[in-house]
């Protein structure tokens, strides 16, 4: 894994459009997988301000969302695919087609599991992933102890995942207890992993990733020391120990 070090918020989201406009002149077949929650906000803010040329090579591609809630009574504007509508694909311009994302409310979740893993392979697998990182070090929500092997499936949110999403949800009591999520093996499975880390609160989990190295499940995000071409941009309060 390589790692930068950047000043601030705006200069990780300059370097991370960077890797995507990469990722998208490439002629390398493949689907691109994005996060939710506060990290990217910045990013996508970024990119609706591209030129429409520019912003013409992100409407061919297909995107897959990292994972989603697990909840019946989601309204769907809460999903993460609501998040996605509106601070990328809509104001992108992007047709909404080309956003694949797991149902919040499968009656099989098995067999969505199934299904999203077959679209990711359709699409010709991930060339590139890009993803936050847990205040617990989890991606996507792969908590601590989800196996290093794992594909997309349920998972079982921790309190401390359930405290940081209850902001979007009406109170913690109401937030999501279950989610469905690319597996690690899944995200790794990505030719390409790219993941942000901003602010204070990840100066811990940033830390603990860089400097011990061991792979464990009890830190998915140590995963990515096991990746050929993973990346962790940080602006220099997260990186503060770096
Ligand atoms: P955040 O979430 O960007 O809202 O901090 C990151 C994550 O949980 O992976």
């Amino acid at each position: 894994m390589k790692w930068e070090v950047l000043k601030d918020e705006a200069a990780v989201s300059a370097r991370a459009e960077e890797f995507l406009l990469e990722s998208l002149v490439s002629s390398e077949v493949g689907a691109i997988a994005l996060p939710t929650g506060k990290t990217p906000v910045a990013l996508y803010q970024r990119l609706n301000l591209l030129s429409e040329d520019l912003k013409a090579q992100f409407r061919t591609q297909t995107w897959f969302a990292l994972d989603e809630f697990l909840r019946r009574d989601l309204a769907p504007e809460s999903s993460f695919r609501g998040f996605l509508l509106r601070h990328f694909i809509h104001p992108m311009g992007i047709p909404e087609g080309n956003l694949l994302t797991l149902s919040f409310h499968p009656d099989d979740p098995e067999k969505e599991a199934t299904r999203y893993e077959s679209a990711i392979a359709a699409a010709g697998g991930l060339k590139l992933a890009l993803l936050g990182i847990g205040l617990n070090g989890h991606i996507g929500f792969n908590e601590p102890g989800t196996p290093l092997d794992s594909r997309t499936g349920v998972r079982r949110l921790t309190e401390k995942s359930r405290k940081a999403n209850a902001y979007l949800f009406p109170s913690l009591e109401e937030t999501a207890h279950e989610a469905m999520t690319m597996g690690i093996s899944t995200i790794l499975s990505a030719r390409r992993v790219l993941m942000l880390a901003t602010g204070a609160s990840k100066e811990a989990p940033v830390s603990r990733l860089v400097k011990d190295r061991s792979i464990t499940e009890t830190f998915p995000a140590s995963a990515l020391w096991s990746h050929p071409d993973s990346w962790l941009l940080v602006d220099s309060t997260a990186g503060a120990a770096l």
